[in-house]
């Protein structure tokens, strides 16, 4: 079989308050790709069970993701949105590559020092080897292309070193099953570009906006109201100074510098067009601005979920529907790896 040359993997975790760096750094993303690409979008129901393991309500937290997905514009009937739990090769694949990884390579994880905090030796083996995981979710398609937000880029990296290394140990075997000289799997691109990569919290510019952050006002969540999303942005830390009339003048500005990358996002531009626009001007004049295109682009979004979740039946045929689409192309790939590992049967 010869390796998809199109193909776009990506998931979000469904554990609560998908906010607006969720939905800039990602899911708008996701939207745009799926004139170019053939699609495959998962609520990550596996990976939200790693930091915590008791979750509140999964089921329609899985819901809330894929109703996010599709109040956003994705299309469910032409690409695939599932919930990684229902396709069990997931797990199969990311234990293959619990042998495939180096230990060295996951210790170096900054996402696992920042979630396991102080006390790594109590965290669970899950979280350690979350990217693994990951890495499994991406190659059980043999996707092509991964859009994320910054903070993922690390575990891409590994996913690539993951690729490369199975095509390196098994060069012998692929060659045999007629895969030629690309290997077996794809190295993985990450798509991460644009203005809003990495979307800082409300409160405090130098920290991400984060699911987890105990301050519901540092964030914008998708389920805001109008009120709620507008009043976030009034009291939005910023400074007294004007905006300036270059991106270079906002080095050390880093809540200026978050609020111009949010508006340049939502309006589809560049931050330095947004500053043009706006130099001269206080965030008195900016940030009323900036609250009616969030609450312009958002309501419709927040309706539309509104919707999907008072029918969680539809939801849940739509996420059985991708799931068995899904598990077509897992169980193709898993076939041929289990081959390439030699096992009987
Ligand atoms: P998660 O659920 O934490 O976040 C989902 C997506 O949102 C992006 N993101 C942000 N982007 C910009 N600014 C922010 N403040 C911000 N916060 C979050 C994340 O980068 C991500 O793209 N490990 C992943 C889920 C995952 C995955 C995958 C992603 C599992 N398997 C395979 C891609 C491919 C995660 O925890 O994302």
């Amino acid at each position: 079989m010869g390796q998809p040359t199109n193909r776009v993997f990506s998931g979000i975790q469904p554990t609560g308050n998908l906010h607006l760096g969720n939905y800039l750094g990602a899911i708008k993303k996701f939207v745009a790709l799926q004139d170019s690409h053939e699609c495959i979008y998962c609520v990550v129901d596996l990976h939200a069970v790693t930091a915590q393991l008791v979750q509140d309500d999964l089921k329609n937290q899985t819901r809330e993701i894929a109703a996010a997905f599709i109040a956003s514009g994705i299309d469910p009937a032409k690409h695939i949105v599932f919930n990684q739990s229902q396709v069990r090769e997931h797990a199969e694949l990311a234990w293959l590559f619990n042998c495939v990884a180096r230990m060295g390579w996951l210790q170096r994880m900054t996402q696992f020092k920042d979630k396991a905090g102080k006390n790594a030796q109590n965290a669970s083996v899950g979280l350690f080897a979350y990217p693994n995981l990951m890495a499994a979710d991406i190659l059980l398609y043999r996707a092509t292309h991964v859009p994320v937000g910054d903070d993922q880029k690390q575990h891409l990296e590994l996913t690539r070193d993951i690729a490369a290394k199975f095509n390196n140990d098994f060069a012998a075997k692929i060659s045999e099953f007629g895969h030629g000289d690309e290997g077996y799997f794809p190295i993985t691109d990450p798509i991460i570009e644009g203005p809003a990569t990495r979307v800082m919290s409300l409160r405090a510019g130098n920290n991400k906006m984060s699911k987890s952050e105990p301050s519901d006002m540092s964030r914008i969540n998708l389920t805001d109201s109008a009120d709620d999303i507008a009043k976030k942005i009034r009291k939005a830390k910023t400074d007294p100074e004007p905006l300036p009339e270059t991106m270079d003048e906002l080095a050390d500005r880093p809540e200026a510098r978050n609020l111009i990358g949010i508006y340049a996002a939502l309006a589809e531009k560049n931050s330095q067009e947004v500053l043009t626009e706006f130099a001269g001007q206080q965030f008195g004049s900016f940030k009323p601005a900036l609250a009616e295109l969030a609450v312009d682009k958002l309501a419709p979004i927040n309706a539309e979920m509104r919707k999907l979740m008072d029918d969680p039946d539809h939801v849940d045929s739509i996420l059985a529907d991708g799931a068995d689409r899904a598990r077509l192309i897992a169980q193709d790939t898993m076939k041929e790896v289990r081959e390439i590992f030699g096992f009987l049967g």
